[in-house]
């Protein structure tokens, strides 16, 4: 199947000069949820505009449902149910009628019962004749969400959905994306926090100054990022890494002068007493020994500092 999102070489450079995204590049599965991870000014706000055809592209171009969001940009408009960062709603009017007319802007016939479920999901049906402005602005994050969905987009984008917001929102928020997720709604959301794109991502991306540096399965990366290198500096240089002492994740660097043991820190074993008592046994002296951690935090810093 072809991807339901296709960005290809997309530039963005704004008005004054700056350039917001810088050739990014990606493909997203239909039915896939994938997060976009990144520090603030980062570009995923303008990725997701434009993605969403509110913004103009500089260059590159982007597809959605096979549509090109420039030249079609109403088909593929169509397709897509947006989240925004800044609240944007009718002040004056009710919960349910903002919920209703972006069905109508869509040109979708009425369907009552389905809004009513989607207002009960998001807790809001009590709150159904409340005008928008009378609302919390927890509440009034859901009523933008209500909107989103509202014509049953078969792709959604969550911009910082879980930023500020009280610990009720983020479950409930959570809860219709699984049953989002059941429907095989593509979603698209950007965070600042890796522990929930960890929760509910298939894949994450990683954005830092308008490149993407990364895309990965998310089991695959935090399994990379759970790890922990052990580094054995040897008296004696080696030529060769002895048999007794040759396993997974053992590698000899700096021209035989040191280890290098990459070892899971989650592992139940991490091999590393074994390791120690083989060196001994195969007569290697060692000089020093040395860990280095690979936190989630570090990392990331890691990953993002690696573009400056
Ligand atoms: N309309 C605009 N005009 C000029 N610069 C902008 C505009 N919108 C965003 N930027 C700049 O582009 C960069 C990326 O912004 P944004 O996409 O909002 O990042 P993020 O959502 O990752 O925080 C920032 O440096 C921001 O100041
Ligand atoms: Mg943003």
């Amino acid at each position: 199947m072809p991807p339901i999102v296709s960005v290809r070489d997309l530039t963005k450079t704004y008005a004054g000069g700056f350039t917001a995204l810088d050739g990014v590049t990606l493909d997203i599965e239909e039915g896939e949820i994938i997060a976009l991870l990144g520090p603030n000014g980062a570009g995923k706000t303008t990725l997701i505009s434009t993605i969403c055809g509110i913004t103009m592209p500089s260059g590159g171009a982007v597809e959605v449902g096979g549509h090109d969001v420039v030249r079609d940009w109403r088909k593929a408009r169509d397709m897509i149910g947006l989240v925004p960062q800044e609240l944007s709603l009718e002040p004056f009017s009710t919960v349910w009628n903002n919920a209703r007319f972006s069905r109508g802007l869509f040109d979708r016939p009425r369907d009552d019962a389905y809004l009513e479920s989607l207002l009960r999901d998001l807790s809001l049906w009590e709150k159904r004749d409340a005008k928008v402005m009378e609302l919390s602005g927890g509440m009034k994050r859901r009523v933008l969400i209500a909107k989103a969905l509202a014509h049953r987009p078969r792709v959604l984008f969550l911009d910082e959905p879980t930023a500020g917001v009280d610990v009720e929102l983020r479950k409930d928020m959570w809860r219709v994306v699984e049953r989002l997720r059941g429907e095989g709604v593509t979603i698209i959301l950007t965070t600042h926090y890796i522990e929930e794109a960890e929760a509910i991502a298939d894949r994450i991306g990683v954005i830092s100054r308008g490149r993407i540096l990364l895309v990965e399965r998310t089991e695959e990366l935090m399994r990379r990022l759970g790890r922990k290198e052990l580094r054995i500096e040897l008296a004696e240089p080696v030529d060769d890494v002895p048999e007794t002492l040759r396993r997974d994740g053992l590698e000899r660097v700096d021209g035989g002068q040191a280890l290098v043991y990459t070892y899971d820190t989650h592992a139940e074993r991490t091999g590393i007493t074994a390791l120690l008592a083989d060196l001994q046994a195969a007569g290697l002296q060692l000089a020093d020994l040395s860990t280095s951690n690979s936190s989630l935090e570090e990392i990331f810093v890691g990953l993002v500092k690696e573009d400056a």
